[in-house]
């Protein structure tokens, strides 16, 4: 099937609304101005009838059902994976062009998996569905990808501390719930994670695989890979929950094929589309995730050479889950769509 230009002035639906994603959704078009005809606002029947906040008015939430995607032009999906595959066919029957934030249609060939900094290319070749992947290797590529051109990446070991909200709107809540229970000394209520989250670290996000590692590992390597077009790069992860509330941080060791210096990777970060560098020791200034929830830029610090491997970099980078992470990369991925 051939997709049409959208319209100048595209009606938006936001699938999946009242979640941490949807609604921070709904706040990113507002912010950038996205210029939809109309934005609709969709969720499960429980949800149904209650307003959300929108561009100083109120937006009514109307029940998901196949008919919702009639006149839509773009879905912005985050409604967990079942229900996007449950959808897809009648959002391209649509003519809609569905930018999906769950994990169900990533690794399909024919399903582009884009972050606008760094393969906007690809968002073109489209046939109905775009993935927006997953957020810790949104920000890892944001700031691989420029690093890449220049010096091609061999080898890339990644540590990740990443917050609460990637469990979503419920999981925020257990966080500061088990907190304030803890310091209470009252019994801790564990739902959403597989260990208790207070003042705690949690190293296991998802699934446990066959091999030990867990699916958010998995999809960071094969997801990484893909953005980059770059299968030869090897990637090693260990994902680890922490009791933050809204922004993942990374740990890099990164090998390169060609020669790279601190300060010519500075120079190439610091140019670099949606990266903040802000690294400066002697002013103990580095990002940390519990000071920059709701910015949207990834920031990298702690920047230096490893001097294990041959052509070796470490740092640090933070990026806000929900902003860049999720619903601001969608909206751009939107806008993107917008340019040609
Ligand atoms: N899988 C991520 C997490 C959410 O659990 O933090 C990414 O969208």
């Amino acid at each position: 099937m051939a997709f049409a230009s959208l319209p100048k002035n595209p009606v938006v639906a936001v699938a999946g609304a009242t979640g941490a994603v949807g609604r921070e959704m709904l706040l990113v078009l507002e912010q950038l101005e996205f210029p939809a005809a109309r934005v609709v606002a969709l969720a499960s029947k429980r949800s149904a009838g209650a307003t959300l906040p929108f561009a100083g008015g109120e937006l009514t939430v109307e029940e998901m059902r196949p008919e919702s995607f009639e006149g839509v032009d773009i879905a912005l999906f985050s409604a967990g994976a079942e229900v996007s595959r449950q959808m897809r066919p009648a959002v391209v029957a649509a003519g809609a062009v569905m930018i999906d934030n769950s994990s169900a249609f990533r690794m399909e060939p024919d399903v582009p998996l884009v972050v606008p900094e760094v393969n906007p290319d690809d968002a073109f070749a489209h046939h109905g569905v775009i993935a927006n992947p997953n957020c810790s290797t949104i920000q890892m590529v944001v700031a691989l990808g420029p690093l890449h051109r220049v010096a091609s990446l061999k080898r890339v070991v990644v540590a990740t501390y990443q917050a609460a909200s990637g469990a979503g709107a419920a999981a925020m809540d257990e966080l500061y719930n088990q907190s304030r229970q803890f310091l209470d000394g009252e019994e801790l209520d564990i739902k959403h994670f597989a260990h208790r989250i207070a003042f705690n670290c949690i190293p296991q996000i998802d699934v446990f695989l066959d091999d030990g590692s867990t699916k958010e590992e998995w999809k960071m390597v094969v997801e990484t890979k893909k953005i980059l077009h770059a299968p030869e790069v090897e990637v090693a992860v260990s994902c680890v929950r922490v009791p933050v509330l809204r922004c993942h941080a990374e740990a890099l060791h990164v090998e390169f094929e060609a020669p790279i210096s601190v300060e010519q990777a500075r120079g190439v970060l610091a140019a670099a589309e949606g990266v903040v560098l802000m690294d400066d020791p002697a002013e103990k200034t580095y990002p940390m995730p519990g000071l920059l929830a709701g910015t949207d830029p990834v920031y990298v610090g702690r920047l230096r050479k490893d001097p294990t491997v041959e052509h070796g970099l470490a740092f640090w980078n933070v990026a806000d889950q929900l902003r860049k992470g999720a619903a601001l990369n969608a909206v751009q991925i939107a806008q993107l769509l917008l340019t040609r």
